[in-house]
């Protein structure tokens, strides 16, 4: 038979040579493209993976609870709970909040406040709790939730605040969490978008009871699938370890508890709560540990290539508005916006298609003003405000890549597509 470690060995090698050769991208000039994204991940992540397919543990395990520890305390909070994605970590962290064993949290009809310009599943978990969205407008400099459109939209019946730092722009924190504490709203950070920002020194995420990230397959750090809820609230992510599994007990860190309670109960089948069936595989917390100690390097690249696009677009401000990074925020850049001005002379469809057809992706930011997604007719809703900024957001702005891999060519081959668009238009 043979040596079992020998062909362990000689598979993570192939795999290690697979991706030396044909993985990774860089900027070719002879053949321009430049993507959205491209994958985060190689041979280690790979390996990692392929590790746990090897030994056949694959369903969550060991690896997601080490992955969890090291996430949170990397940033600050003393609980993470891992799951599917990040649509995933949104539904976990308001069905925790509005789950009846929450005493504190949110009732059927609550109202919560939510930026327009969101994505879906920032609101629907909103709407699958029994909860309603208030929608409001953003800050047109920043792209996020307006504090000011927060006050406006309190109720009798406001009880929490879901905020979006937008593509990795910190939120207006300080005002947020003022209004929140006056106000006595819980406040919840989707920062499905955000990973590796901060807010004067603190990660996003951290001025709220929970917040979420994402590692979808196009984001800062991936685990092909997944996301994390973090928080500094025991109980709550007790909740969420337990609705993350069927409403089970078996994942929870204080079993005791539940085993004194319920003494005539099998430990291993004791359902205390209704729950989902959200868990990552064991495969995704591998890959995340090999991706986390990456991120700071990234985020640094995207930083310097926002920076640079900044200052080679800026003899173009009139036809662009850009989002603004506020003082006291350290923006993690997830793609590089900008808004076409409504006097411009040519439309944001014009200016994307001819970078489309040079091989620069492009797209709309997030969602749009999700007041205006179809959807959201089909269930009782609240906008309040004229949605004048994220309209022009919808209307006017996108996105092209910024990520780990763009490098000067990348750079500067976009800010020609860009420019030879204005020339083609006459305008420069
Ligand atoms: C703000 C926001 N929330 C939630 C999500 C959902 O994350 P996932 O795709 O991992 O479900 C995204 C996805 O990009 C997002 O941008």
């Amino acid at each position: 038979m043979a040596d079992k470690d020998a062909l362990r060995a000689a598979v993570f090698k192939a795999v290690e040579d697979y991706c030396a050769a044909d993985f990774g991208y860089s900027f070719d000039p002879k053949n321009p493209i430049v993507r959205l994204h491209e994958p985060t991940f190689s041979a280690g992540e790979i390996n990692a993976a392929l590790e746990c397919l090897l030994s056949t543990y694959v369903t969550m395990g060991p690896k997601v609870k080490k992955f969890e520890e090291v996430f949170a305390s990397s940033f600050g909070w003393t609980d993470g709970v891992m799951n599917n994605s990040g649509s995933s970590a949104n539904l976990l962290a308001v069905a925790a909040l509005a789950n009846p064993a929450t005493e504190d949290g949110l009732r059927p009809g609550d109202e919560v406040i939510v930026p327009a310009l969101s994505w879906s599943t920032t609101v629907w978990p909103i709407i699958q709790c029994g909860l309603k969205p208030v929608i409001v407008d953003i800050d047109p400099a920043t792209f996020n939730i307006d504090p000011n459109e927060i006050e406006k939209a309190i109720g009798p019946k406001t009880r929490a605040v879901m905020i979006v730092p937008v593509y990795g722009n910190p939120c207006a924190m300080d005002a947020i969490v003022e209004i929140c504490k006056r106000r006595n709203l819980i406040l919840i950070e989707d920062c499905c978008e955000a990973l590796g920002a901060y807010y004067d020194g603190k990660a996003v995420g951290k001025f709220g009871r929970v917040g979420t990230f994402s590692f979808y397959f196009s984001h800062h750090l991936t685990t092909l699938e997944g996301g994390i809820t973090v928080t500094d609230d025991f109980e709550l992510a007790e909740l969420m370890r337990i609705l993350r599994a069927h409403g089970w007990v078996r994942e929870v860190k204080d079993r005791d508890r539940w085993l004194k309670k319920y003494p005539e109960f099998d430990p291993k089948f004791l359902f205390v709560n209704v729950g989902y069936n959200l868990r990552p595989m064991e495969l995704s917390g591998a890959m995340g540990l090999v991706q986390l100690p990456k991120l700071a390097e990234f985020v640094d690249t995207r930083r310097t290539n926002s920076a640079w696009f900044r200052r080679e677009f800026a003899q173009y401000g009139d036809f662009f508005d850009f989002q603004e990074e506020q003082p006291k925020g350290r923006h993690s850049w997830f793609g590089f916006p900008m808004r076409v001005k409504a006097n411009a002379g040519f439309t944001v469809t014009e200016l994307t298609r001819a970078l489309n057809a040079n091989h620069v992706e492009t797209r709309p930011i997030i969602a749009g003003n999700i007041a205006r997604q179809p959807a959201l007719k089909l269930y009782d809703h609240r906008v309040v405000g004229d949605m004048k900024h994220s309209n022009a957001v919808m209307d006017g702005a996108f996105s092209f890549g910024n990520h780990q891999d763009v490098d000067s060519g990348a750079r500067a081959y976009v800010a020609e597509q860009v420019r030879a668009f204005l020339r083609s238009r006459s305008l420069i």
